[in-house]
């Protein structure tokens, strides 16, 4: 029986991660959940996992739900209330779902605590990549990526002997605007940009899936997990979003993963691994005819995913500062405050503005998001 800390409950990886649990009853039990601001989607899952201990946003929600539900869990609120849950002395296994580098800190301590961490939220990693490393090391955690094509790549890269592989390959489905011409990108209404063709989504990585910051992001997070320098990552668009990473070998050949586009079939590799047993996604329609497409990605219509390979390149903080500027851009496009083509220029400028340095410990990871987000901040104010 695995017993679970879910952090980021309320969100599309938290509650596909439920219907897992409940499709896995005998084998995962809730111990912890964690969430922002919905308050009433958090008492309903308390309700009906009736986890032991519960964090919230605010203490004004903590109190709420003190006062409406019938049992006594511990109750927790704000970044502390997320450490409190993933380092609940009955968790073994945290599944990592916040959006935003507001997971960085209790993605570190589960690992230093010896925890399986099945990580969705790539920022951690992006952000704080060799740290989230040197803590799982210190502390014998175990990580494991929930993101559909890093799962696919820890598939098809285990038992193999890195000598033999020349490069990895993830997918990207290309956006609601990988038909469009430039100039209508630029004026894209974020209407249009929340408006995904394959994947259903939080709203943050809905829009990093617009502009291919979130295939960047994912570009940083393999050369994270599998040690991978800039030069082995590729990205391929394959609109239908079946095929989620391959794996390229010196000899020419590859092999390439293959499943049906359901967030909850990564989840349940995580949460189950080693073990593959059948679960809430029905088995591949083989039978169904279907036709699959490749296509190299454009990087003049989506600048940020180059923006990615150069911060990759960098090393150091650069990853951490660009994920910043992102976070604080998108945020501002969501709010209505900048078009979205100025994501991407946000993102170039906080990049070329603020220094990279080693990123050593945590304390200079954090400092370099910091800089960054008051960076990008004020450039935001100069476009209102
Ligand atoms: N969705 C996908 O298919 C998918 C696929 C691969 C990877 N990911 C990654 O998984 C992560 C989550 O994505 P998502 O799509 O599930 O996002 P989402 O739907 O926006 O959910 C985010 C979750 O995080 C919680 N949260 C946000 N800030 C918080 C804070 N400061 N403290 C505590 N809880 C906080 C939210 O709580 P409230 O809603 O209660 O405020 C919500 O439960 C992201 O890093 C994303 O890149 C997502």
């Amino acid at each position: 029986m695995r017993s679970l800390a879910l952090l980021g409950s309320t969100g599309s990886i938290g509650t596909s991660t439920l219907d897992v649990v409940q499709a896995h009853r005998s084998r995962l039990s809730v111990v912890a959940l964690a969430a922002g601001r919905n308050r009433d989607l958090l008492k309903e899952q308390c309700l009906t996992f009736r986890p032991r201990c519960v964090s919230v946003g605010t203490k004004e929600d903590a109190d709420w739900l003190m006062a409406g539900l019938p049992y006594r869990p511990e109750l927790h609120w704000g970044a502390e209330g997320l450490l409190a849950c993933a380092l609940h002395p009955e968790v073994d296994t945290v599944v990592a779902a916040v959006v935003g580098s507001a997971g960085l800190a209790s993605t570190e301590a589960a690992l230093r605590a010896g925890r399986r961490v099945c990580v969705a939220n790539k920022e951690s990693l992006v952000v704080g990549g060799a740290l989230m490393h040197e803590a799982a090391q210190a502390g014998g955690g175990e990580l494991l990526p929930v993101d559909s094509e890093h799962a696919a790549l820890h598939q098809l890269l285990s038992g193999r002997d890195p000598a033999s592989i020349r490069e990895v390959r993830i997918t990207a489905s290309g956006g609601p605007f990988r038909d469009w011409p430039l100039a209508r990108i630029q004026a894209a209404t974020i209407e249009e940009a929340l408006n995904h063709p394959t994947w259903k989504m939080g709203p943050k990585i809905t829009i990093d899936s617009a502009t291919l910051m979130n295939k960047g992001l994912e570009v940083i997070e393999a050369s994270v997990l599998f040690g991978l320098t800039a030069d082995q990552v590729a990205v391929t668009v394959h609109p239908q979003s079946q095929v989620h990473a391959m794996v390229g070998f010196h000899d020419g050949s590859y092999q390439l993963q293959v499943c049906a586009n359901d967030m909850k079939l990564p989840i349940q590799y995580c949460l189950l691994y080693p073990d593959k047993q059948p679960g809430p996604v029905a088995p591949y329609p083989w039978d169904e005819a279907r036709t699959w497409t490749f296509e190299p990605p454009d990087l003049d219509r989506f600048p940020c995913l180059g923006l990615a390979f150069e911060a990759l390149r960098a090393g150091g903080t650069a990853p951490a500062l660009l994920n910043a500027a992102n976070e604080v851009a998108v945020a501002a496009f969501l709010q209505g405050r900048l078009r979205f083509w100025d994501i991407q220029a946000c993102n170039r400028e906080t990049l070329a503005r603020i220094p990279t340095v080693p990123a050593g410990s945590l304390e200079e990871v954090l400092g370099a998001d910091g800089a960054a987000r008051r960076h990008a901040e004020g450039w935001v104010q100069t476009r209102t």
